[in-house]
């Protein structure tokens, strides 16, 4: 076990980075106890320059109970190396757990500057600080420093109707997004063999849970059924995706953070794959009943639009590796997590106004309005 003292979340006002801190701060949000305690007694530093994507409401309750104490925010652009080089030294970083990230495929497809500096050369940054202030060496690779790198199955491309991706599957990204986290895990992976930074990655299917911005596939879902909107389909909507509770993607990656020799690398995946349109189907069964509308009322709003160009057919992850080498598994069941997610949703309501009401209003109406969003 690695004794991990002040650790660096960055992207931690994000979907999973939140989720993340309030792991290790043991303020679980599934509504079980199914994660257990992350028995953490370190220091957090949050870094994260707030995107549209980032919402500090969403660690409010992280922020009162120990900000100032164990949890520092740290407005800062991870591309920005001096400011990097400051936090690095202010907090005497041990540990690099780097989340953020330009995340939603979409958005990379209109405009993929963004996705180009924060996931290339944001991570290129990171990396660069923390060999420098860790003096690492190819002949001494440290074992008391870690920098983990978060990332996601789509650097492997699309998956057939058969096989599952292995850690040792060619990378063959198709979206800029994708192509994006190819290029940083590459870059993290030539960190280690050149430089001897001690490193691990990890390649996640698609996570699902509270605090997830309501421009991905879910909380889109949720919200427009809650407010009578239209339900927008791509294509045929028979892509495939890996669904897991991001609380089980997080609780293995502070698995692999604390177990993991440098070097390794990780897939971790919920073994859970959907259509899109029979979870969409699903999700509108129970979101109906829990808002008292009919499920076939709300079926009619499924809106078929323009397919995602390059839109990949199937991801599908194998995590036997994580299972058998960290004795890591999924806890959460998918009807269970689905459920409760559903609930959350619909009991934040205050926390998705101000999204709605924001920037991504602002964004959807100006490209997406052929949609019916
Ligand atoms: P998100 O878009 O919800 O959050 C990203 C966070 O990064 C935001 O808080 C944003 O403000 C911050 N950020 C963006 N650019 C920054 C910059 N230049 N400097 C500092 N902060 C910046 O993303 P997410 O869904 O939480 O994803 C987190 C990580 O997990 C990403 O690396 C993503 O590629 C990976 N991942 C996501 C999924 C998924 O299903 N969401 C699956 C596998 C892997
Ligand atoms: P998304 O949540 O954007 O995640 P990713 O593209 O990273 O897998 O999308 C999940 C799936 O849902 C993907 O196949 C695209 C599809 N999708 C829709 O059909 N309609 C939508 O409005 C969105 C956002 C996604």
């Amino acid at each position: 076990m690695r004794k991990l003292k002040n650790i660096l979340i960055t992207g931690g006002a994000g979907f999973i980075g939140c989720n993340f801190i309030h792991y290790l701060f043991g303020l679980s949000n599934s509504g079980t106890d199914l994660f257990g305690d992350a028995n953490f007694t370190g220091n957090v530093v949050n870094a994260d320059c707030l995107t549209y994507a980032g919402n500090l409401e969403s660690l409010k309750d992280v922020e009162e109970k120990f900000g100032g104490k164990r949890y520092f925010f740290e407005k800062v652009d991870i591309c920005d190396r001096a400011e990097i080089e400051r936090i690095f030294k202010q907090y005497d970083i041990d540990t690099v757990i780097h989340f953020a990230a330009e995340s939603h495929v979409d958005r990379s497809i209109l405009g993929p500057e963004a996705f180009m500096k924060t996931n290339v050369m944001g991570t290129y940054t990171l990396l660069d600080v923390a060999r420098n202030y860790w003096k690492c060496s190819l002949d001494n690779i440290r074992d008391d420093v870690l920098f983990h790198h978060i990332s996601t199955d789509e650097v492997y491309g699309s998956l057939g109707e058969t096989g599952y991706f292995l850690e040792t599957t060619p990378y063959d990204p198709r979206s800029p997004y994708s192509s994006s986290k190819a290029s940083s895990d590459h870059i993290v992976m030539a960190y280690y063999h050149t430089y001897g930074l001690p490193i691990t990655l990890s390649n996640c299917t698609n996570n699902y849970g509270p605090f997830q911005f309501p421009e991905k596939l879910l909380p889109l879902m949720i919200s427009n059924i809650k407010n009578g909107k239209n339900l927008p389909v791509y294509g045929k909507g028979d892509n495939i995706r890996d669904w897991i509770y991001v609380e089980d993607h997080n609780r293995g990656v502070w698995e692999i953070v604390n177990k993991s020799p440098a070097g390794e690398k990780w897939n971790l995946g919920g073994e859970n794959e959907w259509q899109n349109i029979k979870l969409l189907n699903e999700v509108i069964d129970l979101t109906s009943k829990e808002i008292g509308k009919s499920a076939e009322e709300v079926r009619a709003t499924i809106t078929y639009v323009k397919d995602r160009p390059g839109h990949d057919k199937r991801y599908a992850i194998d995590c036997t590796k994580a299972k058998t080498q960290l004795g890591w598994e999924r806890k959460m069941t998918f009807k269970q997590g689905l459920l409760a997610t559903i609930k959350w949703y619909l009991n934040h309501e205050e926390w998705m106004n101000h999204i709605l009401s924001g920037d991504y209003k602002n964004w959807v109406a100006k490209n997406y309005t052929e949609q019916g969003r």
